[in-house]
């Protein structure tokens, strides 16, 4: 029989593998395991990346061109998402309770298109976040904009009560029309967005410099698909973002605007997750329209 106490002379652990549970989302090592949970819903443990799916547009725009009805363009494209960026409203109204995706929850709001976009405030409590079940917050950081101090103080307040819960929060870098989409600029915004407490950015690709976004950056970085484009031009985007370091994408426009958006999803998720070319990508995505 051992002593009663013999803890150091027992080598307790001697068979049993170690597992530092090093986790694969880029800056979160530190984050306690309600946070990282979420954040492994999102991004994907094999590939480190997650393919998002941006529907959010409504909450300042109404019902844009590919979104008229939110109950007929989401639930399709679902299971080939790893996340749901949306609002509350979409997501109670639209979406069906047992699907499995991670819901990245829009959390700011207030002005529409018709006034100043930046005068935006915080538009959901915690509360309703966790009846929601979001895995991450939203929120617009409007950095050089009218009320940029505002916004970014809408940014911490989530990322403290985020905190509180084991919520993480997404920094949206938006970009007004006057402000020049370089990677100086997107290095500045995305830098204050992960210094403030954000644990995920999303931002735009830039043509020049994509890579010292990224790597400036202590967060992983989404890129945003913007305006739609030809569906070869946002796969390449998609390809050279990852290439450049991007941990995946947010994409809204490019998707459902698409001439099919279930075939655009599916070759967007292979460029993200599986290395696939951008140019196979494109040749998957007219197999896919022509069946
Ligand atoms: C709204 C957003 C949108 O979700 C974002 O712009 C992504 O959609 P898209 O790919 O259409 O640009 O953050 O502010």
């Amino acid at each position: 029989m051992p002593e009663a106490d013999d803890t150091e002379s027992r080598n307790y652990f001697a068979d049993v593998p170690v597992e530092n549970h090093g986790f694969h989302v880029r800056g979160a090592n530190s984050l306690e395991w309600g946070q990282k949970n979420r954040l492994g819903r999102i991004f994907r443990k094999e590939s480190g990346k997650t393919v998002m799916f941006a529907v959010d547009h409504g909450y300042f725009q109404g019902p844009t061109t590919g979104l008229e009805r939110l109950d007929l363009t989401i639930p399709p494209l679902l299971d080939k998402a790893d996340a749901l960026m949306a609002t509350r409203g979409a997501i109670r109204t639209s979406v069906d309770p047992a699907m499995d995706k991670a819901i990245v929850l829009r959390a700011s709001g207030g002005p529409s298109i018709l006034k100043e976009l930046s005068n935006e405030q915080v538009a959901i409590t915690l509360d309703d976040a966790i009846r929601i079940n979001a895995s991450a917050l939203a929120v617009q950081m409007f950095v050089g904009g009218e009320f940029e101090t505002q916004s970014i103080k809408n940014l911490t307040t989530l990322v403290d009560e985020g905190m509180r819960y084991g919520i993480p929060v997404m920094g949206v870098v938006a970009v007004g029309k006057e402000l020049v989409r370089d990677a100086r600029y997107f290095r500045l915004a995305t830098r204050m967005g992960a210094e403030l407490g954000a644990q995920i950015i999303k931002c735009y690709y830039t043509e020049e410099g994509f890579d010292t976004v990224v790597s400036t950056c202590p967060v992983p970085i989404v890129v945003a698909g913007g305006k739609k484009l030809p569906e070869l031009d946002a796969l390449i985007m998609a390809r050279r973002s990852i290439d450049e370091g991007a941990a995946g994408v947010d994409m809204g426009r490019n998707i459902f605007q698409s001439a099919n958006p279930r075939a655009m999803i599916t070759a967007v998720s292979k460029v993200v997750h599986e290395g696939m070319s951008a140019e196979d990508a494109h040749e998957l995505f007219n197999d896919l329209s022509n069946q």
